[in-house]
């Protein structure tokens, strides 16, 4: 599918807010990991929305639907301003004055729930206790704790099918690995793998609101079933954890119980297994990097911070806490924000060379996390995952490639690959 490269060619025109200017409506779809396509560098088609010819400030129409794909907001229903340049995107993050993380990720919404997602949709001063709350339980303390066993499991997994000569990556692999520490970390049954999976499916990616709004039923009584189950009986696992915990001395009310946990489900369930599969994928395409990784297993860990900067699989959101002039624009409090972060961190201002993968970049301080106090909480959890894995990969596995005749074509962003075959030689 062909793609915008001008901003004459995404021009719309539709009834925006009166306050937006007319040459500013553009229809950014195309950007926001809706439309597949087959590039090595599959988000190399939005970098020019960061070039220093671009407005500093878009707008966007409401998605089709009335909801943004991943963690969209859900107050985006009369379009949302769009920043693309990297300096844009910091501020939107990281200037609690004027924007707000109110209504973000807010799905459970759809079927008349009303607890916030704690702590995405929490603003400072609140959030922080949350924060710190949580934080151990992600923490370097606890990651340590926990790499041996994250190791033993990439390290089994991938034996299982080293001799093989191949693995579908995406579905066998990438699908099952990070879920299957997350549920371990929570503590959740095994068996309910399947179920998360389909619901996740179903909230993220279905596109209908009869289908979501069953799975957000479904995990939403299963959690507070759950939650009852441990506070009846702890056990030493995280749900546990924070359902008997407490917060300033108080214990957790019913909302923020349901609030910290069904929002740990949605961000930590399908995050990594999407950056694992375009990890494979742009290591087969483009076998270099898995030259350079196997001669320098030194190089893993910043490897893993470029892979991160170079498939950004959400693009946040966040609204005007209050009215304000912003790059000559008028800014109405409850104005949305999108801010992509597919643009961001190839924004030439910021990164020498952005569209080189170069795993030896100083200063990699991508957006792929975002920036500001909801930097995402399991991003230590993440790159440590990312990096064991690649450990352990390149112990085993010789030079891969993707099947030939296989389908490579990839949504760059949360929906991502659900298959990848790689296939290679014996040692
Ligand atoms: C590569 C994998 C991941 C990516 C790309 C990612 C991305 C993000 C992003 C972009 C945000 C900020 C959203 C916003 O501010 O609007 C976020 C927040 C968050 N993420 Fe992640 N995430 C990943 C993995 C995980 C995992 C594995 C967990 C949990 C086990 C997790 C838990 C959270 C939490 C709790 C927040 C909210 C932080 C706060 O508001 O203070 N994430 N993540």
């Amino acid at each position: 599918m062909t793609q915008p490269r001008t901003l004459d060619a995404i021009r719309v025109d539709y009834p925006a807010p009166a306050h937006v200017p007319k040459d500013r409506l553009v229809d950014l779809g195309f950007a926001l990991g809706g439309q597949p396509n087959d590039l090595v560098d599959p988000y190399e088609p939005f970098g020019w929305l960061a070039g220093a010819d671009i407005p500093r400030l878009l707008f966007n129409p409401p998605p089709p639907g009335g909801h943004g794909a991943g963690l969209a907001s859900m107050s985006a229903g009369k379009g949302s301003w769009i920043a693309t340049h990297y300096e844009d995107i910091d501020r939107i993050y990281t200037d609690n004055e004027h924007f707000s993380n109110k209504g973000t990720a807010e799905f459970q919404r759809l079927i008349g729930e009303t607890f916030p997602s704690i702590p995405l949709a929490i603003d400072p001063p609140d959030h922080s206790k949350y924060r710190l709350f949580l934080a151990p339980h992600f923490g370097p303390a606890r990651l340590n704790r926990m790499e041996a066993d994250i190791r033993a499991l990439a390290a089994g997994m991938i034996d299982e099918f080293a001799d093989k000569g191949e693995v579908d990556v995406a579905w066998d692999f990438g699908r099952v690995y990070p879920v299957r520490i997350f549920m371990g970390l929570m503590g959740f049954p095994p068996a309910m793998f399947e179920q998360f999976l389909d619901w996740e499916w179903d909230i993220l990616h279905s596109g209908t609101f009869e289908k979501m709004g069953a799975a957000l039923r479904g995990v939403l009584d299963f959690l507070r079933s759950f939650i009852k189950e441990k506070e009846a009986k702890p056990d030493a696992y995280l749900v546990s954890s924070i359902v008997n915990g407490r917060i300033n001395g108080e214990p957790l009310t019913d909302d923020e119980k349901i609030g910290i946990v069904w929002f740990l489900w949605l961000g930590g369930l399908d995050t990594v297994a999407a950056t694992i599969s375009q990890m494979f994928r742009r290591m087969a395409l483009q076998p270099e990097i898995q030259d350079q990784l196997r001669g320098h297993p030194e190089l893993i860990q910043p490897a893993v911070e470029e892979f991160l900067r170079t498939q950004p699989i959400l693009s946040s959101s966040r609204s005007a806490k209050k009215d304000f002039e912003w790059h000559g624009m008028q800014i109405r409090k409850g104005d949305s924000f999108q801010c992509l972060n597919p643009a961001g961190n190839f924004d030439p201002a910021r990164f020498d060379n952005p569209r080189e993968f170069d795993m030896t970049r100083k200063a990699n301080r991508h957006m792929t996390f975002v920036a500001g106090v909801h930097l995402c909480l399991g991003a230590p959890l993440a790159r440590r995952e990312l990096r064991i894995l690649l450990d352990e990969w390149f112990k085993r596995i010789p030079a891969f490639r993707v099947r030939p005749g296989a389908d490579t074509t990839v949504f760059p962003g949360l929906l991502s690959i659900r298959n990848l075959p790689l296939v290679w030689d014996g040692k």
